[in-house]
């Protein structure tokens, strides 16, 4: 439906009515967009109480230099996978041939097709509706990502000068926090304390590099040690580690 004049005071009082004052730059992102995916104010008021992110409740939020179509089928991207982009970009390197694992949105693939306008930039999921929209999402580029079907290594053929991955990371014992209950579980939990994907990825990762070639991986703020471990164990050389906004350690990067 299309947001109108008339539909703000009854929105603004509901969004009061569940968040208080607390979270007011979401009010002004909702009365400011121009649509959103609910069809009717009934159906809006009933999912800003049941708490739907202002994310999906727009269908639409932007990542680095992109908008993203989202809905509860993907993660929405979040401002430390940016961070995560962002130091791709400054590593200074050409790269030519990069898979982005567990596309999700397709939000990191799409980014450094921007960015590495010579590249092939593919990107792999498991999920079949998850792949539709990053589809759907790579008609904002000319230098089109190459999105295809996969769990974890299964499809993959070749080496790339770049793996990078945003895979699940939670531990799947943790009572699923109400922040996380409007996202897809397979984008969000791992077994083995969260680690189990990320190990997958880092210990087959090697025999799908180039010689030169790096693997980028977002983890969790208290996994940096472990990962930087399986790294160390699995063979990689210069090992490092990249911070969120908040200073925290939240990706590892290596070469093979
Ligand atoms: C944390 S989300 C990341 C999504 C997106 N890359 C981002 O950063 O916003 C993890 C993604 O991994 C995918 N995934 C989970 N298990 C997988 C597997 N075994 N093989 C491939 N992808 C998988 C999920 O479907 C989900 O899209």
């Amino acid at each position: 439906m299309r947001i109108l004049k008339k539909h703000i005071p009854e929105i603004t009082q509901t969004w009061r009515s569940k968040y208080g004052e607390s979270y007011n730059e979401g009010l002004n992102f909702l009365v400011s967009a121009e649509e959103v995916v609910p069809t009717n104010l009934n159906l809006l008021i009933e999912q800003i109480m049941k708490g739907k992110p202002i994310q999906q409740l727009i269908g639409k939020w932007s990542f680095y230099n992109g908008d993203y179509f989202l809905n509860s089928d993907v993660l929405i991207p979040r401002p430390e996978t940016e961070c995560l982009v962002e130091c791709i970009k400054l590593s200074n390197n050409k790269f030519k041939k990069i898979l982005d694992m567990g596309t999700g949105s397709g939000c990191i693939a799409i980014e450094l097709s921007k960015i590495f306008p010579k590249a092939n930039v593919y990107g792999s999921d498991l999920s079949d509706i998850a792949l539709l929209l990053a589809r759907k999402n790579n008609l904002q580029t000319t230098n089109k990502v190459n999105f295809f079907k996969s769990d974890w290594f299964e499809n993959i053929e070749g080496r790339f000068d770049l793996l990078v991955s945003n895979p699940p990371y939670i531990e799947k014992t943790k009572p699923k926090n109400r922040d996380l209950k409007f996202e897809p579980e397979v984008a969000l939990f791992s077994e083995e304390k969260g680690l189990r994907d990320i190990r997958i990825i880092i210990m087959n990762g090697r025999e799908y590099l180039t010689k030169n070639g790096w693997l980028f991986i977002e983890h969790g703020y208290n996994q940096s040690d472990a990962v930087a471990s399986t790294f160390k164990k699995s063979g990689y050389q210069q090992i490092r580690h990249g911070l969120d906004l908040q200073g925290v350690r939240r990706f590892t990067y290596a070469k093979r």
